[in-house]
């Protein structure tokens, strides 16, 4: 991978470094001596501009960011500042002030009064799926990339549901709630195998496609509906009509995200089209299941068990919270056999963290040392090769701009004295994303490029690396 010296975003430059050219705030960047002019044996190999001073990165980890998200930033030589919990807004203001990268799960508000006061601030690391605690649309105007980890726990909630389908089949949660009341109730009437039946799987995304190879192997017959035509694997089938799906699966398991069409998808009236004494499992989203709906089938006895792992109304915090206050019908749901209730923990496992840890901690690291904002969640997608060892004075300028007319003409008259060897430029909304490989260049030149970019009326943030 390749590692960079980075002129950061910086209300004013300081040219006296050894290099003349960096602008971090902390200010210590010294010659890379491998890079300009340096000497390198194997050449075509990814550049790796060491040593220079990565402890320039100061990077803040909160809300207790998984060891293996923490060891590939302390391994790059960033300054890596760990706290076990989230911080009140105030502390959170003092310390964002100071850092190139957060690091955060789900509790930190990055809301545009704590963003507001992160001048030095070039990425965010969301170490969690979702990042609705982040105002996303001020990260980009500012030039913050937003990461997260949307996948890494596909295979966790694959396996809970599978778990849940021979628990339903078996009636298990009931029969274990008896056993702790101290009640034997020894029955086989309406418990089945899973052998043989058919699993209907709605979305078959990065979970329902790991299902259905996983549910193929206990024997089941797996179809499913998804609005994209896609491959099936296995032996498996995807079906034209979510209403074919209702009408032939025994067991139905939910795996699409919320949108407006994804919306109470399961109703009534789909409820009705369900086999008789069929399950239903949701570990997707909340709203896609009408609750009360399913309440209503449950006790006419349409649908013999269910599992659900999410709700529209979610608390906050662990505690006492499942109760009439937050949706109207937990104690309804509370009272039905054979439901299986759970606290969105399908993607809760040690093995999803790790991987959480890795996929965000990597993508960090590739934004900081390359520019490259492949996965994230604000930014327009931009990749380029990286630089190789025998490009020496080269150097990788990215400038984050606003999506007006004329900036690439302009950006490219300042490019162009130099050879650019490869450029790619894309935008997302308001907010374009432009990098460049550029050669031959020294040091004087980049701090020419880099105040001729900082200086148009566009710019949002300048970097240049190498
Ligand atoms: N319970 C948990 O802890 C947990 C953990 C991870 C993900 N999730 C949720 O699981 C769901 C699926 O996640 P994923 O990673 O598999 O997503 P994904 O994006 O990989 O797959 C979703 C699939 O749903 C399909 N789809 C979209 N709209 C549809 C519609 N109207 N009808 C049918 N298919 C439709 C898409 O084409 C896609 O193939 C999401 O809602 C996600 O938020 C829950």
């Amino acid at each position: 991978m390749t590692q960079a010296q980075d002129i950061l975003r910086a209300p004013e430059p300081d040219y006296s470094q050894s290099l003349g050219v960096s602008a971090s705030p902390t200010a210590t960047f010294h010659s890379p001596l491998s890079s300009f002019g340096g000497v390198f044996s194997q050449r075509g190999q990814p550049k790796q501009l060491k040593p220079f001073n990565t402890q320039d990165i100061k990077i803040l980890l909160l809300e207790n960011v998984n060891q293996s998200g923490q060891d590939i930033l302390t391994g790059q030589g960033y300054q890596v500042e760990f706290l076990k919990s989230s911080l009140p807004e105030d502390q959170l203001i003092e310390k964002i002030r100071d850092v190139h990268v957060i690091g955060i799960r789900s509790k930190t508000k990055l809301n545009k009064k704590v963003l507001s006061e992160a001048k030095n601030l070039l990425v965010i690391g969301c170490f969690c799926i979702g990042t609705n605690q982040v105002d996303l649309e001020y990260a980009a105007e500012h030039g913050i990339a937003v990461f997260n980890s949307p996948f890494a726990n596909s295979r966790s909630v694959a396996e809970l549901v599978i778990g849940e389908i021979i628990a339903l089949a078996r009636q298990l949660g009931d029969r274990s709630n008896e056993m702790h009341k101290g009640t034997w109730n020894k029955v086989s009437n309406k418990c089945w195998e899973i052998r043989g039946k058919t699993l209907g799987i709605v979305g078959y995304g990065h979970i329902g496609s790991q299902l259905s190879v996983l549910a193929e192997a206990m024997g089941m017959n797996v179809i499913y509906y998804d609005v994209v035509s896609l491959m099936a694997l296995g032996t498996a089938r995807q079906v034209p009509k979510l209403d074919d799906l209702l009408k032939e699966a025994d067991f139905i398991t939910l795996h699409v995200p919320e949108l407006p069409e994804t919306k109470k998808m399961i109703s009534t009236e789909q409820l009705k089209m369900m086999k008789n004494g069929s399950y239903l499992i949701n570990a997707s989203r909340g709203t896609v299941v009408d609750i009360p709906a399913l309440i209503n089938a449950m006790r006419i006895g349409k649908i013999a068990g269910a599992a659900l792992d999410v709700y529209p109304g979610e608390p906050r915090a662990n505690g006492d919270y499942f109760n009439n206050s937050l949706n109207g019908w937990e104690e309804d749901l509370r009272s039905l056999s054979n439901i299986i209730l759970t606290p969105h923990i399908g993607g809760s496992t040690e093995e999803a963290q790790r991987a959480i840890g890795v996929e965000v901690g990597d993508a960090l690291v590739r934004y900081i040392n390359q520019g490259i904002t492949l996965g994230s969640v604000n930014m327009p997608e931009v990749n380029l090769r990286s630089l190789t060892l025998d490009e020496p004075n080269h150097a990788r300028v990215i400038y984050i701009h606003q999506n007006i007319p004329g900036v690439l003409r302009m950006v490219n008259e300042i490019l162009g004295n130099h050879n650019v060897d490869k450029q790619i430029s894309d935008s997302r909304g308001d907010v374009a994303y432009l990098m460049a490989d550029v050669s031959d260049v020294q040091t004087s030149d980049l701090k020419e490029i880099h105040d001729s970019l900082e200086a148009l009326n566009s710019r949002i943030m300048t970097r240049v690396l190498y």
